[in-house]
């Protein structure tokens, strides 16, 4: 098997071996807090390993030399912590570790050894080493990644880790979609890359241009669209459209957000292409699909376009008339995200009359006020979807947080002139669930879910396996919970 990591094919390879009888620069092993594994493996490389130098705990690791005695030339250790407190996702953080170090020391050739540890690790403990290899280098003198070849050493491995290859390229791909500056990722751009995906993965791909969204009535998308140069595109993806069951993923897709007429300040205005990321997640996650061949008929709409501005810009106060024919009022044009989101989740349950759709965003500010960045903000219409995407997210670790939906909050997005304002009314109260109230305005029954990502991408610093940028946060989730599907 084969990885491409920051450009370079990587090979991977499952063996049924033992770690310490592969032929490589360093063999890996994870390690429980004062388990006898330590010392057994220290003594077997004449080592004299004392506590204090390792013992397992997390976060701490060593590299020792094998001295001959393995056909490896190091053994490095990977503390896990104590035995009752890890997780899938102490996994995958401790392959981060692995990774990193196997990246400083840069060793070509790494083995793995999963032996002995519950099969419900590969994934993580793969997901986890590919992940944190990414960086976001193309605008950078070439860095030199020295890593040829990664040996898997355990039973079964096969099916876990063609997925956590299959995720760990569509997670990087859209990391890299997201971290291009907006200049160099325009509406177009974006669209010309989903089309080399799509072709790619035979995937179905349609782009709708400003003329025939016009036509076609998603003007709440145009109003958005119409301050800036750049020409906005609203795409259509489809996976295995011959499928029964349907299902739509809607993702924002703001390629630049500078708050339009309501300008944002220089400091909340950087990062702000990366309000995109809702889109290339939901393409990450249709590649995902295809390459995993699931049998479901997926659908994915992307609406593009960039918030700028200028003399055509949409204006505080204007009155828009969304795909569905409902009004709105825009009090800010900053809250940009769910105006072209309206449209996006009308049109999917008109078009298609999916099962369930999804959105995902990056949508309020707030929402990393509330939750920071360790959890994404869920709410929708419907308990048993939400319940389906919590499952999901305990599975792959992409925390989700439920906030409510109640009536009172549906108030606040009343409008005296509209059917609905695009804030609430009471200022800043509330922000991810008037947000929510707003989109819940443009799915009449189909079971909806949303899920605001603002505070889990656009990272400002590394974090084990998510970088700094763009985490291509919610894949894995999305991925797991249309495998899952039922
Ligand atoms: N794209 C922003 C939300 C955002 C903020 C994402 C920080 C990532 C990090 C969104 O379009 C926005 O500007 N929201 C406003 C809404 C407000 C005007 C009701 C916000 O959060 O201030
Ligand atoms: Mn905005
Ligand atoms: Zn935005």
């Amino acid at each position: 098997m084969q990885i491409t990591i920051n450009q370079k094919k990587v090979t991977i390879e499952c063996s049924k071996s033992s770690a310490e009888e592969v032929s490589a620069d360093a063999s890996i092993f994870f390690l429980e807090e004062d388990s006898k594994r330590i010392n057994s493996l220290a003594k077997n490389i004449g080592a004299d390993l004392k506590k204090e130098e390792f013992n397992g705990s997390f976060d701490k690791s060593i590299i020792l030399p094998s001295a001959g005695k393995l056909r490896s030339r190091y053994v490095m250790m990977i503390g896990l912590g104590k035995k009752d407190k890890i997780t899938t996702e102490t996994m995958r953080r401790a392959a981060a570790i692995a990774a990193k170090r196997t990246v400083e020391a840069k060793y070509p050739k790494v083995a793995i050894n999963l032996h002995g540890l519950p099969e419900k690790y590969t994934q993580p403990v793969a997901e986890g080493f590919f992940l944190s290899l990414y960086s976001f280098d193309k605008y950078k003198k070439k860095r030199e990644f020295l890593l040829d070849k990664i040996t898997i050493c355990g039973e079964g491995l096969q099916k876990s880790i063609e997925s956590s290859i299959i995720l760990s390229e569509s997670v990087s791909f859209a990391r890299d979609l997201v971290n291009t500056p907006a200049s160099d990722r325009t509406p177009k751009i974006f669209a010309d890359v989903a089309r080399k995906e799509c072709k790619k993965y035979n995937l179905r791909f349609r782009a709708i241009g400003k003329n025939e969204a016009g036509k076609t009535g998603l003007n709440a998308f145009l109003a958005v669209a119409r301050g800036s140069s750049h020409d906005p595109f609203f795409l259509i993806l489809e996976w295995n459209p011959r499928a029964k069951r349907k299902i739509a993923l809607v993702g924002k897709g703001i390629t630049f957000d500078s708050g339009g007429l309501d300008i944002k300040p220089a400091d909340s205005m950087l990062g702000m292409h990366g309000d995109v990321e809702g889109a290339a997640v939901v393409l990450g996650t249709m590649t995902a699909a295809a390459r995993s061949k699931l049998p479901l008929h997926i659908i994915g709409i992307m609406p593009l376009c960039e918030n700028m501005p200028s003399g055509s810009s949409y204006k505080p106060g204007d009155i828009i008339r969304a795909y569905n024919g409902k009004t709105i009022e825009v009090i800010n044009t900053d809250a940009e995200g769910r105006v072209v989101l309206a449209d996006a989740l009308a049109y999917a349950e008109k078009k298609y009359k999916p099962e369930a759709i999804i959105d995902i965003a990056t949508l309020t500010g707030a929402c990393v006020i509330a939750l920071g960045h360790e959890a994404a903000g869920l709410m929708g219409n419907n308990e048993k979807l939400m319940e389906k995407i919590s499952a999901a997210s305990s599975s792959t670790d992409e925390r989700v947080w439920q906030l409510p939906l109640w009536d009172d909050y549906r108030e606040l997005v009343k409008s005296d002139v509209a059917e609905v304002r695009n804030t609430g009314k009471e200022r800043g109260a509330a922000g991810p669930i008037t947000g929510a109230a707003f989109l819940e305005a443009f799915v009449n029954k189909t079971p909806w879910a949303h899920l605001d990502i603002a505070g889990v991408t656009l990272y400002e610093r590394n974090k084990y396996y998510m970088p700094r940028g763009s985490t291509g946060w919610g894949i894995r989730l999305l991925h797991r919970l249309l495998s899952d599907w039922k």
